[in-house]
């Protein structure tokens, strides 16, 4: 007799699974694999495409078919809990990947798979695109699958299209749906403020959904950035545990959803945030989400980061395996209060100093209204003609003089109420019309959904190109959040948050069509913009505006999770109080620069920076191209230590600092280094020294990279010493 309803529930399970027996032959699996990591998707009898498997690869690829089956969690009803892209409407009862009104109203969404198909790009790129279709209606999603196979990173995207009669609403419109079984999630997730940015917070997630989402519209992160980590079953660590460190590609409004499921799995929905983002979309136009991408380890957070790292170096950041151009920039030494003569002082100081380019900040432009402060002026792209009665050709010319390069700051998105562009075209402004302004750092943002902004903005960029061909380096600024979202171009208000992103990229793609090389970093006062689809086409990112060094020092740690040291632009600035040794050493662990009135410097500081120059320039190779271990937190002792390695294990270099200043905090047992050769030896020298500093460490001291990454090496941090850098070299 049946006596309850449990008993009833247990019976239809064994029915089920005894009738789907014959159905498994038939099951398709479709394995998505990398070098060491896979995905398994499956194809059931009914035609739904479903996510069953993600971790470590399979020596034997036919054996994910059995993987689903291991799973005794219950029923979770619809069938359809694990889908590779959950539509909503119909059967399904968890957060969807994709909410759609169809053209006659019908709100139901039903994705059947219909084809998969493979496409290789060389030996190391594969992309699997899975064809789904709507069985009642002209409707059709295609996954892809981007694999990178030596870097094991997945980009993930869905291209949406239909032919009904009248247009579609997208509602929902996820880059990726994935599906990971597992007993336990621990979120690594990041928070922020302006000079505050990625402060970590990690927690088991509890089941239920959480979001991480930003809805600023332009330097989308401020507050939450669109990367993260997911540890699976326990929290990983550098070297150990499950992981998958993700990235939503996309420099606007985003959202993860991450859904612990009532199966305990963990439903993870990536893409570009819905909220106000309805989309209309008609038919045969094709709507093509951001990327997703990621990767997984089940060797801890550092692999992960390396993985990813090498990606972006060889795939993804502008440049990425090349060199990059050490800099003195004017803002903190003059802020807006400079004029010709000042700036001819600081390109010689930029010679004395030994970087190879000069970085004219914010303050340069602007007439009618000019930019002597951050209340006017932004949008008129012209000379100031009292700071610069002689143009910025005669400053390209004069940093020539003195064999150093040039490059500018701009922000070009953004206008100043007080402006002429403001006043010449006030409907190319983002505003609402019948609500009063709202402006952050007295600005308002351009709407770049319309194509004439777009001209305006690409204009400004390359008329500075055509005017000044020897222009080196731009820094591009974007300081302001969308308040108030309106464009008086569009039609439907609820495609501006993706209009705008959309319009900005077609600016960068015709900026780099025509200058491609040029050195470009992502800025955004601080970090509040720096994603894997901006950086295509820029060559670095400025972290924060805090170039404290002591706060850098967690601030850089955690950026490195997710981007390498060759896209981290830091400055050595006067923020502070650590000696210019600790500033400097804290500079280097990315790529070189100095915002300081190098004319003030005492004697001995000027030939430390002059020498810590020519150093880096020295080991730029290794911590540019090299791989970084994080060997000691700074947020789990009284020091901190980086290692960056090159690729034939020959060059290291190890930066500690000390981040506590209580009585004889310092480095108190040696640090394992990582990533060696067991059979080399090595020779350990401290450089960066201060002038007149003897080393305390032992000269010429060799040890075996056995030795090195058992035991380690002491870098004797401590009040004396507060940041210690040594150079590893290979002794043959
Ligand atoms: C932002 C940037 C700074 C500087 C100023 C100029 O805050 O992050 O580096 O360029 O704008 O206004």
């Amino acid at each position: 007799m049946l006596s309850s309803p449990y008993r009833l529930g247990s019976h239809l399970l064994w029915l089920l699974l005894v009738c789907s027996l014959p159905a498994l032959a038939q099951q398709k699996t479709i394995p998505v694999e990398t070098a060491h990591n896979a995905l398994a998707l499956q194809v059931n009898a009914d035609g739904y495409l479903s996510m069953t498997y993600l971790g470590a690869k399979l020596q034997n690829s036919s054996e994910y078919a059995h993987v689903a089956r291991m799973y005794r969690r219950g029923d979770d009803y619809s069938g359809i809990i694990n889908s590779v892209y959950t539509p909503s409407g119909s059967r399904n009862l968890v957060e969807p990947a994709i909410t759609v009104t169809h053209a006659d109203g019908n709100t139901s969404l039903d994705l059947k798979y219909v084809s998969h198909s493979e496409q290789k790009e060389g030996s190391n790129i594969a992309t699997t695109s899975i064809l789904l279709k709507d069985p009642a209606y002209p409707f059709e999603v295609t996954l892809y699958y981007k694999r990178y196979i030596a870097e094991d990173v997945v980009e993930q995207w869905t291209a949406i299209r239909h032919q009904e009669k009248g247009n579609v609403l997208l509602q929902k419109f996820a880059s990726a749906n994935l599906y990971i079984p597992g007993n336990d999630f621990y979120l690594k997730q990041y928070h922020g403020d302006w000079a505050q940015e990625m402060q970590p917070e990690e927690a088991k997630l509890t089941h239920g959904i959480k979001v991480l989402d930003s809805k600023l519209g332009t330097r989308a992160h401020l507050y939450q950035p669109p990367s993260f980590m997911v540890s699976i079953d326990k929290p990983a660590s550098e070297d150990e545990g499950k992981v998958l460190v993700g990235s939503v590609a996309w420099s606007g409004n985003f959202r993860v959803d991450l859904e612990v499921d009532p199966l305990n799995n963990l439903r993870l929905i990536a893409g570009m945030n819905n909220h106000a983002s309805e989309y209309s979309l008609k038919a045969g136009e094709i709507f093509t989400t951001p990327t997703f991408l990621y990767t997984y380890s089940d060797r801890g957070k550092g692999e992960a980061s390396r993985r990813l790292h090498r990606w972006a170096r060889n795939y993804r950041i502008l440049d990425g395996k090349g060199e990059r151009l050490t800099l003195l920039n004017n803002w903190e030494a003059t802020f807006f209060n400079f004029n010709e003569q000042k700036l001819a002082a600081l390109l010689k100081d930029t010679k004395k100093l030994g970087v190879d380019l000069f970085l004219l900040d914010d303050g340069w432009f602007a007439n009618k209204y000019p930019r002597n402060a951050d209340n006017a002026g932004l949008g008129d792209w012209q000379e100031n003609r009292q700071k610069l009665p002689s143009g910025i050709g005669y400053l390209v010319k004069e940093a020539q003089q003195n064999d150093v390069q040039f490059g500018i700051w701009v922000e070009p998105e953004m206008v100043n109420p007080k402006s002429a562009l403001y006043e010449t075209h006030p409907d190319w402004v983002i505003k609402q019309p019948k609500r009063p302004e709202h402006l952050y750092r007295n600005q308002l943002v351009l709407d770049l959904s319309n194509p004439k902004v777009q001209d305006f903005v690409f204009g400004v960029l390359d008329t500075l190109f055509t005017k000044n061909p020897k222009l080196a380096y731009i820094k591009w600024d974007c300081n302001a959040v969308i308040y108030n979202a309106y464009s008086a171009h569009l039609g439907k208000q609820s495609h501006l948050y993706i209009d705008y992103v959309r319009g900005l990229y077609n600016v960068l793609k015709r900026i780099r069509a025509k200058y491609p090389t040029v050195p470009m970093m992502l800025c955004s006062g601080g970090g509040g913009r720096v994603d894997y689809a901006a950086l295509q086409y820029f060559t670095e990112f400025w972290p924060s505006d805090n170039t404290d060094p002591l706060e850098r020092i967690f601030i850089q740690w955690e950026y490195s999770y997710f981007f390498p040291a060759i896209a981290t632009s830091n400055h050595v600035t006067d923020w502070g109080r650590q000696p210019l040794k600790y500033r400097t050493d804290v500079a280097m662990m990315g790529k070189l620069g100095f915002d300081i009135v190098v004319s003030e410097l005492k004697e001995k500081d000027l030939e430390f920076a002059q020498q810590a120059v020519a150093t880096y320039k020295q080991h730029s190779d290794v911590i540019w191209h090299g791989d970084q271990y994080r060997l000691q937190s700074p947020w789990e002792g009284d020091f901190a230590s980086v290692l960056y390695v090159d690729d034939k294990k020959q060059n290291a270099i190890l930066f500690s600092y000390l981040v506590s200043n209580r009585y004889r905090s310092g480095s108190t047992a040696p640090v394992r280094l990582k990533g060696l050769d067991a059979g080399k030896r090595y020779q350990l020298q401290e450089i960066n020294l201060y002038p007149g500093v003897k080393s305390s460490l032992p000269a010429d001291a060799v040890y075996s990279g056995d030795y090195l990454m058992t035991v380690g090496f002491n870098p004797q941090v401590d009040a004396r010493r507060a940041s210690v850098v040594l150079a590893v070299k290979e002794v043959l």
